[in-house]
């Protein structure tokens, strides 16, 4: 069973401030770094290096292979990966404070230049079993959820950055959604419905320091599980790395409360390190985490 990601595929600059800039600031940065990120990718890499099976399906500009090396040394086939010569790979401008919160703002670039023909082919090797990931920071996302339905595939959407036009093209398409506490109530709002009335099977809301539900929404039950308490050094990516474990916990067999708990104890684990997609912890990690926790 395998992992196929459609996501996006950042260069993530990183500026450490001693505060989120206010509108009109002029703020000095107290430090500067970049590296591989994107939700897309970094979801790649966390089913990864959780032990799946992960192709990843995207688009970068020429000149910047370097990304394909990363992400094939995490254990990603990048084989279903576009380079473009007359699109620039997507950027990420992160401004990350001293609590370890960030505001993030995003340029497409390549990521919003999928390819319907490219994203058929790779899916046309998915079948029954295996997994699609789908973000909000490509296009194509409904279409090729709709073409992973068609295989008998199942679909795991992060409705992030949250778009409610977006989340109700694809929500017909999907098996499972992943959302945090903001968006859940963002998209209860714009679908005026109470959270146990989207019309999905599976519902995950992550809840940062309070945990993370799961709801399996036509049998109307739900599993909460707790938080894991830790030094926060920087939240950024740490709901990918709990979707990407989810999904591979999930492709390994895991129950439901397993792999929510292996993810929330993986997504616990990234937040005590700085950086995306080269701060997310393996399995080994992670394991070693579990025997202090
Ligand atoms: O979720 C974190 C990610 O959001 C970052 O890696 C950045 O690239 C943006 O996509």
């Amino acid at each position: 069973m395998a992992v196929f990601c459609l996501g996006s595929i950042n260069i993530d600059h990183f500026y450490r401030v001693p505060h989120l800039p206010a509108a009109g600031e002029t703020l000095g940065a107290l430090g500067h770094s970049y590296g591989l990120g994107g939700k897309g990718a970094n979801q790649s890499v966390a089913a990864a290096r959780a032990g799946a099976l992960v192709r990843h399906i995207g688009a970068i500009g020429a000149g910047d292979e370097w990304i394909l090396h990363q992400l094939g040394e995490f254990g990603v086939d990048t084989s279903g990966i576009r380079l473009l010569d007359d699109t620039a790979t997507g950027h990420a401008i992160i401004y990350l404070d001293a609590a370890g919160e960030n505001s993030i703002v995003i340029s497409a670039g390549a990521n919003g230049m999928q390819d319907r023909a490219h994203v058929r082919a790779v899916l046309s090797d998915g079948g029954r079993g295996d997994v699609l990931l789908v973000q909000n920071e490509t296009d194509l996302q409904a279409e090729a959820a709709a073409m992973a339905r068609a295989k008998g595939m199942a679909v795991l959407y992060s409705a992030a950055p949250f778009d409610a036009d977006a989340v109700r093209e694809v929500l017909p398409h999907i098996t499972a959604l992943s959302m945090n506490a903001v968006e859940a109530a963002q998209l209860s709002e714009a679908l005026a419905v109470p959270l146990t009335d989207i019309p999905v099977a599976e519902l995950i809301v992550t809840r940062g320091g309070e945990g993370a539900d799961w709801y399996d929404i036509a049998g109307g039950n739900k599993l909460s599980i707790p938080a894991v308490a830790v030094q926060v050094v920087d939240t950024t990516g740490a709901g990918d790395t709990f979707t990407g474990y989810f999904a591979a916990g999930r492709d390994r067999g895991l129950t439901p409360h397993e792999a929510m708990t292996w993810a929330m104890k993986a997504a616990a684990l990234k937040v005590t390190r700085q950086g995306t997609a080269a701060a997310i912890p393996s399995a080994n990690d992670v394991a070693a985490f579990e025997n202090i926790f």
